[in-house]
């Protein structure tokens, strides 16, 4: 394949974003873990899957340093701890960001001209964490969030009409936490907005089931949190990219006045293309909602400044 990606965290989100990266040929993987055989193990095993599911993407794995990640046009940076049943994303603020830290000072030097899409947790938080560290522009850093959490909200809504999910489109704003603001009016299927379809009883306890959409997964695995449908989310921005097909998504993104919010990652709909964040989308929002993204946008400062102390 002409690109390349780096998944750096061999675990479920990790290894899952490696699978579906590869088999839907979007690029050569390299994934990378510190834990020793497992990145290559995983790494090996997708490739022998290959001549089954008829792809001819290449995949590496390393447990030995970052080196075959040099070059890569993006770098999907998944390594951290996830949460366990009655922690929240923010409780992982400590151990991820000394991670964080690390993985993007050893890769983005070999990489300098790619494109880091965070996932680790807390999400809005770490991406300060590999802005800052890596130095690179603010349109090649950015946090998988929105396209989780608005497929989460996509989910639920297909569920509630019985009809394809693929008639939907829906927009989460706000940090990845459980302030995260559902947009209900800018939600549709077909084009029809849901507030014409659904009881506004119903859309609350949608959009209530969206915002603690990871704890109700971290719940019922008991031992980790989410990977199917977030590595789903990371790679539809990979794609995006790598195919320049300047989808809107929406996205941690770094705001510099945008939303009346300054300096801050937070999620907003953005368009992605070859570079990177080519667009931020502003669009109207009622006091209600403003409200709830200003609430949102204070809760993400408040982890930067207790970061700032650790
Ligand atoms: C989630 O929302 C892992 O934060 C991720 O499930």
């Amino acid at each position: 394949m002409d690109k390349k990606v780096s998944v750096i965290g061999a675990g479920m989100v990790g290894g899952t974003c490696a699978q579906r990266l590869a088999e839907k040929e979007l690029c050569d993987v390299v994934l990378v873990d510190i834990i020793d055989g497992l990145p290559e193990g995983k790494a090996l095993d997708l490739a022998e899957a290959a001549p089954i599911e008829g792809h001819d993407a290449h995949l590496t794995g390393s447990s030995k340093g970052y080196e075959a990640t040099a070059g890569s046009d993006i770098i999907i940076i998944t390594s951290g701890v996830p949460r366990k049943p009655g922690m929240s994303r923010d409780d992982l603020l400590g151990i991820n960001s000394k991670i964080m830290k690390d993985v993007v000072s050893k890769t983005a030097p070999l990489s300098p001209n790619a494109i880091i899409i965070v996932v680790a947790n807390p999400l809005d938080a770490m991406c300060h964490v590999a802005f800052e560290t890596s130095g690179f522009p603010k349109n090649r850093v950015m946090g998988m969030a929105g396209a989780l959490d608005s497929a989460r909200f996509r989910c639920f809504i297909a569920e509630e009409l019985n009809v394809s999910v693929e008639c939907i489109n829906a927009f989460v704003l706000g940090g990845h936490g459980d302030t995260m603001v559902p947009l209900p009016r800018y939600s549709t299927v077909a084009g029809i907005p849901i507030t014409e379809l659904i009881s506004k009883e119903k859309i609350d306890a949608m959009c209530d089931r969206t915002a603690n959409g990871g704890a109700e997964i971290v719940k019922l695995l008991k031992t980790g949190s989410a990977f199917y449908a977030t590595a789903s989310g990371a790679v539809v921005m990979a794609e995006s990219i790598l195919k320049d097909k300047k989808m809107i998504i929406p996205c941690a993104t770094y705001l510099e006045g945008e939303y009346g919010i300054n300096n801050l990652f937070v999620g907003v709909p953005v368009k992605l293309g070859l570079n990177g964040v080519e667009e931020i989308i502003e669009i109207k929002l009622t006091a209600e909602e403003e409200a709830g993204l200003k609430k949102s946008a204070a809760a993400v400062q408040d982890l930067v400044d207790a970061m700032a102390k650790l």
